[in-house]
């Protein structure tokens, strides 16, 4: 079931990429892409595809009714993967089997994950380093799904060298979509995205690849789509800096003008993100705490010296984050001049916050 055959029927997975143009992906990330961030998203105007961070496959693990929100209460209307994270065969087509009570677009391998705690138990990133074992979890994922089957990958463990050979396991177990993170694991998430080898995957795979990696704005997704022959884009820290991010590649690519997002709009979204987080028998400053971690991200573009991100790291209540909202983006002269929402240079999310939880 290749998700670009002509002439596939109008609910096969072909239909989920437009006809003409270009499919984005929000990419999976774990404690941000839950319900309320996908609903969030939505509103801005919502990508063609979504992934659901991992949802952990062990012995006892049963599925997770958090996760599974994303997909049953999803009210963007458009498909949901299911991401897994495992290794063990029997637990792994278990609980693929399980998931395909729901209305899954399909299972998604996460061969990624960097986080050392993961990798060392050969699962994730970890996997990278074994081909023969990404072999037989894709071989007992394709027996186990009668539904599509895709992965999310980075180029290699530590270096590139197993790269050829996990493509070519890819096409023998007829994956039928490959998001293509173009760094090694061990590259993390600030090494110099190595795009060189999605051209490698789109020329030796029958399947559509996505790139994903530092693509940060709408001009620079056409850009790279354009170098690499990427069938689309995968999008995960900039999306949460610019939820408009998806919205803009769809009006440039359609030769539209693009939509501009004002200070005084990227305070708007840091209210909805807020609303949409807020859970009445969670203590504010929890709730404050959780929000720092999208704002980590969006701080990284609202001013050159770092000024927002600072205060709003140090408000506990969502008071104090609405005087670092007033100060940086509501002022007379900010509120309806334009942001740009890419990273200012040399700002980063404070360490420990973006790859806090497992990432892939
Ligand atoms: C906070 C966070 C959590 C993540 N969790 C996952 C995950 O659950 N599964 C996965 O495949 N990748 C995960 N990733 C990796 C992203 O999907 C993506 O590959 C990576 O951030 C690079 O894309 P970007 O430069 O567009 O952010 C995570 C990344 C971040 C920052």
């Amino acid at each position: 079931m290749p998700l670009l055959a002509p002439g596939v029927q109008p609910d096969a997975p072909a239909s989920y990429f437009p006809a003409v143009g270009f499919p984005t992906a929000l990419a999976p990330m774990q404690d941000v892409t839950g319900l309320p961030f996908m609903n969030v998203v939505t509103g801005y105007g919502p990508p063609d595809l979504f992934f659901t961070e991992y949802f952990r496959v062990h012995a006892h693990a049963r599925v997770d009714p958090y996760i599974l929100s994303s997909i049953t209460e999803n009210k963007s209307g458009k498909p949901v993967f299911a991401q897994l994270i495992g290794e063990d065969l029997e637990h792994m087509a278990r609980y693929a089997r399980d998931l395909q009570q729901y209305p899954i677009a399909g299972i998604d391998l996460n061969l990624g994950c960097p986080a050392p705690r993961v990798y060392r138990k050969k699962v994730g990133g970890g996997l990278l380093r074994d081909p023969e074992r990404v072999d037989a979890v894709l071989q007992t994922l394709r027996d186990a799904c009668q539904c599509p089957l895709t992965v999310k990958t980075r180029i290699g463990f530590e270096d590139s060298r197993n790269f050829g050979r996990i493509l070519e396991i890819f096409s023998k177990n007829e994956v039928e979509l490959v998001s293509l993170h173009a760094r090694t694991v061990k590259g993390g998430y600030r090494s110099i995205p190595e795009y060189e080898y999605v051209t490698q995957a789109v020329n030796s795979l029958d399947c559509p690849v996505l790139l994903n990696g530092n693509v940060d704005t709408a001009e620079g997704a056409i850009r790279l789509k354009q170098s690499t022959g990427a069938a689309g884009v995968m999008i995960g820290r900039s999306a949460i800096r610019n939820p408009w991010i998806f919205q803009q590649i769809r009006e440039l690519q359609n030769g539209q003008e693009m939509t501009h997002p004002t200070h005084g709009d990227v305070c708007h979204y840091i209210r909805d993100l807020y609303d949409a987080l807020s859970n009445a028998a969670v203590p504010e400053e929890r709730q404050v705490a959780r929000l720092k971690k999208f704002l980590n991200f969006v701080g990284l573009s609202v001013d050159r010296e770092g000024g927002f991100l600072y205060q709003m790291r140090r408000a506990r209540t969502r008071s104090e984050l609405e005087d670092a909202c007033q100060q940086y983006l509501l002022d007379d002269c900010l509120i309806d001049s334009p942001i740009h929402l890419a990273p200012f240079e040399g700002l980063v999310a404070r360490p420990g916050t973006e790859v806090s939880s497992c990432s892939g």
